[in-house]
């Protein structure tokens, strides 16, 4: 018997997980490290038992469901992503992949087949970024892209410590992380852009991602009273801040072709309605499809940056928090996805992602490729993100059947 993907199964799956978090206008929050991630893990490792995985949990939390082979030597094919979201996130950034493994095991178990090489499903910790340090903690730390012990250290704005909330939730792992052979890593991911919901076609293979750096950015002025301290005599932090935002802005209308540059994180202390704000904390994120245009942004993100600092009279540290450089995936394996698309009749066509992923930090110590589905109105990081049952099947077809190549190729 051919194993088949259930396509009813798979949505359901995805309804079922997007309850927990559930947000007022169909989204989900479910923030690293938070209940909401404990609940979705909890669930998750259920499923993947149930399913007859063999569940280990590493050092920062990152969670492998192994399906086991014939072969007990071979290295596991490995695919997921991740189940954290961000504040206002959508129910399939980061679920798709994780579920879309769980249909892959589910539908071999429904067949009866087995593989030579065993399958690990994995949900990477902390993907988003959004409430520690920066993104893809779990896959970078696997991969050797940053110290552990810097992880475990990182805090939350409100001081909560990484290593402590992933005790807190009961997935401080005793597995090391890292330091296995991957034979191959596929990730499906929504496209979180329009274009294969405008070209009508459910199928993308990617065959790389676009660099990143990020920043945190401390402006430092002087608390007055908002009351008695006239407007030319002030050093008012957040107006400095709100006039840097607007210089960074313009910097990404200086490049070609477009980079894309975002103040999204705003920090402002004391935060009280009637003292000129002292401090403000901001990050920036920098992304472009080139290297070394990303460092000629920093430089120029910086000098924006010191000259209205100079010109106000407040105090700027720049601290650069992560660097993703481009990524390109492995070439056979990106083949592969064309190529099972194309047996199973599903229109597919090359992409190059603008998000970061889980994939792009397993590239460095494995083969890794990506396949994306389209989502509505290429819209993601919003409650209105969606996506249809079908899209979410055939990119999962797709998933099984070069998992249960690459699983066979050992
Ligand atoms: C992932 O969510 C990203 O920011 O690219
Ligand atoms: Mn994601
Ligand atoms: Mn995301």
């Amino acid at each position: 018997m051919r194993a088949q993907i259930n396509r009813d199964r798979l949505w359901d799956s995805h309804m079922e997980m997007a309850k927990i978090g559930a947000t007022p206008k169909g989204g989900v929050c479910r923030l690293s490290l938070s209940d909401e991630d404990k609940v979705s893990r909890d669930l998750f490792v259920k499923w993947a038992e149930d399913a007859g995985c063999v569940v280990r949990i590493d050092t920062v939390g990152n969670i492998f469901a192994r399906r086991a082979g014939t072969d007990p030597d071979a290295a596991p094919v490995m695919t997921g992503s991740h189940l954290d979201t961000q504040p206002l996130g959508g129910r399939f950034d980061g679920a798709y992949g994780v579920l879309a493994g769980l249909e892959v095991v589910r539908a071999l178990n429904d067949a009866g087949v087995e593989t030579d090489a065993p399958i690990d499903i994995v949900v990477w910790t902390d993907e988003e970024g959004c409430r520690f340090t920066t993104k893809t903690m779990g896959s970078a730390t696997f991969a050797g892209l940053r110290p552990e012990a810097d992880v475990l250290d990182g805090v939350d704005p409100d001081g909560k410590r990484f290593g402590d909330e992933l005790v807190r939730i009961g997935y401080a792992g005793t597995e090391p992380c890292g330091g296995f052979d991957i034979a191959a890593y596929f990730e499906t991911h929504i496209e979180q852009g329009p274009i294969l919901e405008n070209e009508g076609i459910p199928v993308g293979a990617v065959g790389g991602a676009q660099g990143q750096r990020c920043f945190e950015v401390t402006v430092t002025g002087e608390e007055g009273h908002a009351g008695t301290l006239p407007m030319d005599q002030r050093k008012d932090s957040f107006l400095g801040a709100a006039r840097m935002a607007d210089a960074l802005n313009a910097v990404a209308f200086q490049f070609e072709p477009r980079p894309v540059i975002t103040v999204g994180h705003v920090r402002v202390r004391p935060n009280s309605r009637n003292t000129i704000p002292g401090q403000t904390v901001f990050t920036i994120d920098s992304r472009h499809p080139s290297d070394a245009t990303l460092v000629e942004m920093k430089k120029a993100m910086q000098s924006a940056c010191e000259q209205i600092a100079g010109d106000m009279g407040l105090g700027l540290e720049m601290v650069e928090t992560s660097v993703s450089p481009v990524v390109t995936f492995d070439a056979a394996l990106v083949q592969g996805v064309r190529d099972a698309a194309d047996d199973l009749g599903i229109g597919c066509r090359d992409m190059f992602s603008g998000a970061g992923h889980d994939a792009c930090k397993i590239a460095g110590v494995a083969p890794a490729a990506m396949i994306f589905v389209p989502c509505k109105d290429g819209i993601s990081h919003n409650e209105l993100e969606d996506a249809t049952p079908d899209d979410l099947a055939a990119g999962t077809a797709v998933l099984l059947k070069v998992v249960i190549d690459a699983a066979n190729r050992t």
